[in-house]
């Protein structure tokens, strides 16, 4: 039995990253301090399975506050608390918040695990959003790193530390670069939440630019199972990162139209011009991935996408998103 630390256990991935380890027979300590980007009635939610478990502890707090003997006695770290979105990310005041959440709170965690001559592994959340634009063929890791947005420069700011404390002081360091993640739980500012919901509910919802931008949409759970074999191969690859993608672009046109096939219902679509930092395009190479990880992408779109059909349907009928219901 090895003990993990799973910060942002509240939230779409860890809460999902929890149950597996959970599963597999660890123990999870859930750090989350459900920061206010979506509602907490939402995050609650996403706990709801975890905290019944007698080996998942949870605690409330910034992951700066974790008392030292909890992080230190992780075989693992995954850290995966963030302030996330692209493109709420340009809002002025919100830079700091994007500094000190991403930059600031992991290179707290690495400093400590490096004070203490740590040997657990330390997974980091990066994100597609380092490469910025990337034109036609899929992107491998070796690519240079242009962000386009105020978020991916602090994703990127945050690999960067989580590469150089794993090269200069041999700290066990890896990230994995996810592809616009999607599946059950879901963050509620997402397209493919907004799309499942808007179709269920017949609010309207946005549609940025003209819909021909393709994502690499990777299920939650392809996330979750690539981020334990991280955890169990960082020592041979020590601040290395790797690309985590579906394996399949989709354009957000051809999107619509899936869950407007799947829920039978037609989308009440708003135009909105093209938010800064949106690019047209991401896709993984995920070839190094394979190799490094023994992993490929298992579930294809059309099932993961169902899967988290019948979780919006079953939150929308308890009321988890406040009161919006099916029809309604
Ligand atoms: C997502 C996550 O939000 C980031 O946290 C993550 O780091 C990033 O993936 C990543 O891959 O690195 P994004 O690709 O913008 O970012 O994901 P969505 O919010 O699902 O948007 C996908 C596309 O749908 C975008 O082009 C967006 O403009 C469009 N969209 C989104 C709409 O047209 N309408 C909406 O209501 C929401």
């Amino acid at each position: 039995m090895t003990v993990a630390v799973v910060t942002g256990a509240a939230g779409f991935i860890g809460s999902r990253l929890s149950e597996h380890l959970l599963a597999a027979g660890h123990q999870v300590v859930g750090v989350d301090s459900l920061t206010p980007y979506y509602a907490r009635a939402i995050k609650e939610d996403n706990l709801r399975t975890l905290r019944d478990n007698g080996a998942f502890s949870f605690h409330d707090i910034d992951v700066r506050e974790l008392p030292a003997e909890q992080l230190l006695a992780a075989d693992a770290v995954f850290h995966l608390a963030a302030q996330p979105g692209v493109r709420p990310s340009w809002v002025l005041d919100s830079f700091r918040t994007y500094l000190d959440q991403n930059v600031s709170a992991t290179h707290y965690l690495l400093e400590a695990l490096r004070a203490a001559g740590s040997q657990a592994a330390f997974v980091f959340a990066s994100s597609s959003s380092v490469y910025g634009e990337i034109g036609g063929e899929p992107v491998g890791e070796e690519r240079p790193l242009r962000p386009e947005s105020p978020y991916g420069v602090t994703k990127l700011a945050a690999e960067s530390l989580v590469r150089v404390y794993g090269l200069q002081f041999a700290l066990n360091t890896i990230s994995l670069r996810f592809f616009t993640v999607y599946g059950p739980r879901q963050r509620p500012d997402m397209a493919m939440h907004r799309f499942v919901q808007s179709a269920l509910t017949g609010a309207p919802v946005p549609l940025y630019g003209d819909g021909a931008q393709e994502r690499d949409f990777t299920y939650v759970d392809d996330v979750a199972r690539a981020l334990t074999a991280a955890a169990e191969r960082a020592g041979e690859l020590r601040g290395q990162a790797f690309n985590v993608g579906g394996g399949r672009p989709t354009s957000v046109l051809e999107l619509m139209d899936t869950v407007q096939r799947l829920t039978g219902r037609p989308l009440n679509v708003e135009r909105h011009d093209a938010p800064p930092g949106d690019v047209r395009r991401t896709a993984a190479d995920i070839s190094r991935t394979s190799l490094a990880l023994d992993w490929s992408p298992m579930v294809p779109l059309q099932e993961g996408l169902e899967a988290q059909l019948r979780t919006v349907e079953d939150r929308l009928a308890r009321g988890v998103y406040g009161g919006l219901t099916v029809g309604g």
